[in-house]
């Protein structure tokens, strides 16, 4: 999809132009759409006679009407509803059911007009962003492994932005940086969404490499050896049972333009390219999906990318264990302690509860950059998804500041957090008896917390946060995003890198 700004709709055959309106007193028949005034009065007064009628059909309908004069020229009326009820959700909703709507229908090409959108303090800038990223997120499906249908895969060839100022640079850049996210944000589901079997850590690593060379990010990738040298008992343990090695990945992007006196930010990804649960076996249908148990290192990788391609002026480190979490006769047992890159011990009360001790080698090796923030990203627990649904990112923070800047990231950016407790009370649930660590929680209740409060303890002092991204790891209905992976914390690391000085 090529994604464009003109001044004006440039009209082809078979191109819808949209022509949104709230639903509020201001655009009536009286007062039609600039639009309108462009075309022949036939056409003009027909279409209003229309948008007349659809005041009064439901709310955020598409309305289809093709042009007497030329019935192959078409436009798409879109009511958006309430003005004062217009918010950044809804914006990005839009988009994505426009792209979907206009696939489903084969309209290969449509025009939306910026000014249809002006509304509440939503910068035209930020509209643009939002818009070019979810237009390529609603675009993306992953029919690698599907056998294409006759007519072959819908797709939309262009998708123009009208605005008088269409050739200010300022709205190119925003675009652009929309564009930018949107592709890593779809590469990041592609990576997720690939099987097992044929994402094994080997292969994510060869993927972080890619990214390294196309985004010009240095990336350094431990093997085993370099593990044993450095003291990841943790990694080393929970890999000890696939044939498949373990890998650490490393990917550094330094801008010549980042304050030299700030520090850098190193954020830490689960790589766990499948997560059979180790000898304590996962249960029947709890087993599906966990080929995606490496998405939050996907997501380290590709907000990177999407970092340095912006060329913000940051330095982060990005770090993400990739290993595959198997039952065998050499896999680690409940019961085993493992010794830490920082010194401490876990005492592994559960195999299933993997991420956690593959990140406490992440988040000790993090502390060796004397980073400004620590913040790991993880498919880590179930509980987390009981607790606040499919529809927000658990969050977990070492202060209240350090919260409020998050959750104001999330709302920007798109990938939405909430906040659960992460505080020294919790301390005790994962105290060991014969290890430092217990890698489960004591009661049965609060797991995510037990996770969190788990990974805070390997990163020293250090300001900490943590993502859980399971409840956030699949799309679900009414997102209007093709099945699978929802490349779920790329945006919201992208947004936080732009927001380095803010960090308390
Ligand atoms: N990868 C899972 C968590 C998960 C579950 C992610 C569902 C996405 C969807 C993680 O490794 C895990 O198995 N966690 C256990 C922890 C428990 C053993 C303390 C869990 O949540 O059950
Ligand atoms: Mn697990
Ligand atoms: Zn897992």
């Amino acid at each position: 999809m090529k994604i464009f700004l003109s001044a004006k709709p440039t009209l082809q055959k078979n191109k819808a132009v949209v022509v949104c309106f709230f639903n509020d007193k201001e655009r009536t028949a009286a007062s039609p759409h600039s639009f309108f005034k462009t075309l022949p009065a036939k056409d003009a007064s027909y279409l209003a006679d229309v948008m007349k009628h659809d005041f009064t059909t439901s709310q955020e309908k598409f309305r289809e009407v093709h042009f007497p004069s030329n019935p192959d020229h078409l436009v798409v009326f879109a009511n958006l509803g309430k003005k004062d009820s217009w918010d950044e959700k809804k914006w990005a909703l839009f988009v994505r059911k426009a792209v979907v709507y206009m696939k489903d229908r084969r309209i290969p090409s449509f025009s939306v007009f910026l000014g249809d959108f002006a509304a509440r303090a939503l910068s035209p800038e930020y509209l643009l962003k939002t818009l070019g990223e979810n237009a390529l997120m609603a675009d993306s499906t992953f029919s690698k492994f599907k056998e294409a249908p006759k007519e072959g895969w819908p797709v939309i060839k262009d998708f123009e932005i009208i605005s008088p100022d269409a050739k200010s640079a300022k709205l190119a850049e925003a675009l652009k940086s929309g564009i930018t996210i949107g592709e890593e944000v779809n590469a990041c589901r592609e990576l997720s969404n690939m099987p097992g079997s044929d994402m094994t850590p080997r292969v994510l690593a060869n993927a972080a490499r890619r990214i390294g060379k196309r985004a010009k990010i240095k990336v350094t990738v431990l093997e085993e050896n370099a593990m044993k040298k450095l003291g990841m008992g943790g990694v080393l343990g929970v890999s000890k049972g696939s044939d498949e090695k373990p890998q650490f990945i490393i990917l550094e992007y330094k801008s010549p333009k980042a304050n030299k006196k700030t520090k850098p930010l190193v954020f830490a990804g689960k790589g766990v390219t499948f997560d059979t649960g180790g000898l304590n076996i996962k249960p029947g249908e709890h087993m599906y999906e966990m080929h995606m148990d490496m998405a939050g290192g996907a997501a380290v990788m590709h907000a990177l990318a999407a970092i340095a391609r912006m060329k913000l002026p940051v330095h982060i480190i990005g770090l993400v264990p990739a290993v595959e979490n198997m039952p065998s006769g050499s896999s680690y047992h409940p019961g085993d302690i493992l010794k830490t890159i920082t010194g401490k011990t876990i005492e592994v009360l559960n195999t299933d509860a993997e991420g956690r001790v593959i990140l406490a080698d992440a988040l000790g090796y993090a502390q060796r950059f004397n980073p400004k923030l620590i913040l790991s990203v993880a498919t880590l627990t179930g509980a987390a998804v009981v607790a606040v649904g499919q529809k927000v990112i658990a969050l977990f923070s070492t202060s209240e500041k350090l919260e409020f800047l998050m959750r104001e990231v999330g709302k920007v950016s798109g990938d939405a957090v909430w906040p659960l407790p992460m505080g020294d009370e919790y301390l005790d649930e994962v105290k060991g008896t014969f290890g430092d660590v217990a890698n489960v929680g004591k009661s049965k209740y609060g797991g995510a917390t037990a996770g969190a409060i788990f990974l805070k303890q390997f990163v020293g002092n250090f300001p900490f946060v943590h993502l859980d991204i399971a409840p956030t790891m699949t799309t679900i209905e009414g997102q209007y995003l093709a099945k699978g992976a929802s490349g779920s914390g790329v945006r919201f690391l992208v947004e936080l890198a732009k927001n380095v000085n803010k960090i308390p």
